[in-house]
């Protein structure tokens, strides 16, 4: 009989691919349970910021990368999934149950899969070489395939408004003692299996867009050319409750390795999204009150000199894997 769902081995590798998703202060925070024929994804509330993230907009948005990156994982080995998103309205933790059926990949499922492992966050500056026109749209239409908005940030006065948003949430958030306090508790570190390390941040410069992580330890790129030529991805979503932030991480996913796919360098950005005045200036002045932003990913080339950003830590799998118990399928 053909198998109708991966074996444990295939499950385990696709379950690590997907451990490897981006996550606000790298705070990872999922957690996953196997069932005999289902994979359920789960919040860890106990992972939420509660000074960077009060509504937990940006736990969503983590969980819903992993989500797709899973997906990702899984369609590489030949299986698609079938996703049921917040199945549960008495569980609202419970964030999907996912499951497969036996495909056919194709190289661009692999090449997607093999993007997984070369993408990093990159906060330094981008070199001042165009993005191809063509690379944007495939960018944008892979996040739209998810069932979200997307938009390249490109035409003034637009652009300009999108900046002043990170200044004042910038602005904002370095007058906050305990934002402060959080941001601190979560970065600087050498060793940590969370957190965003030293090795990873970059000082701000003045940079409103850079988050003044602690310990700042990567060299900033020397760029030439002061016209830098990075571009501001926007994900909106038309309401703005769970699913739809769930669904802006699944997005925030494709979009990041789709431009990693095309040898881009990316950096998910989400301060202006975290205070709701920031948040409401980028809806009424960036997207006409058209939708609710998400997530700004910021894109462009890598200076050729600097080197490759290193990788992130991330927590054994064990600690987030667990079985269902005996009530789950
Ligand atoms: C929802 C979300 C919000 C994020 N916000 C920011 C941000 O505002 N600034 C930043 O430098 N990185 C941000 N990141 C990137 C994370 O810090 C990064 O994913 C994490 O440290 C893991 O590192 P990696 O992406 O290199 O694997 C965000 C990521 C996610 C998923």
């Amino acid at each position: 009989m053909p198998r109708t769902h991966p074996d444990s081995e295939t499950l385990r590798s696709a379950l690590a691919l997907a451990s490897r998703a981006p996550s606000v202060h790298n705070t990872q925070p999922w957690r996953w349970r196997l069932g005999r024929e289902t994979v359920h994804l789960y919040a860890d509330e106990s992972r939420r910021l509660p000074h960077t993230d009060p509504d937990g907009r940006d736990l969503l948005l983590s969980c819903g990368a992993a989500l797709h990156h899973l997906r990702v994982a899984a369609r590489a080995e030949g299986w698609e999934s079938v996703i049921h998103r917040l199945p549960n309205p008495a569980a609202p933790e419970h964030l999907a149950v996912v499951e497969f059926r036996p495909t056919t990949c194709t190289p661009e499922h692999v090449e997607l899969a093999r993007a997984i492992g070369k993408r990093s966050t990159d906060r330094r500056r981008f070199s001042s070489w165009e993005v191809p026109p063509a690379y944007i749209e495939a960018i944008v239409a892979a996040g739209v395939a998810t069932g979200v908005l997307v938009r390249d940030v490109e035409a003034e006065p637009a652009r300009t408004q999108l900046l002043r948003a990170f200044e004042q949430a910038a602005w904002q958030h370095a007058r906050d003692v305990s934002y402060g306090a959080e941001l601190a508790q979560w970065s600087g570190r050498h060793a940590a299996p969370q957190g965003v390390p030293a090795r990873n941040a970059v000082s701000t410069e003045a940079d409103p867009t850079v988050r003044p992580f602690s310990n700042p330890g990567l060299p900033q790129a020397v760029v030439r050319d002061i016209d830098a030529a990075d571009r501001m991805i926007l994900l909106s979503t038309s309401s703005d409750d769970r699913l739809s932030q769930l669904r802006a991480g699944e997005a925030t996913s494709a979009v990041l390795l789709t431009a990693t796919s095309l040898g881009l360098a990316t950096c998910p950005l989400t301060e202006p999204m975290e205070l709701a005045d920031t948040r409401e200036r980028i809806r009424a002045h960036v997207l006409d009150d058209s939708a609710h932003p998400q997530m700004i990913v910021r894109i462009g080339w890598a200076v050729p000199s600097a080197d490759p950003v290193p990788p992130t830590p991330r927590r054994p799998l064990d600690e987030v894997v667990h079985p269902l118990d005996r009530s789950g399928s």
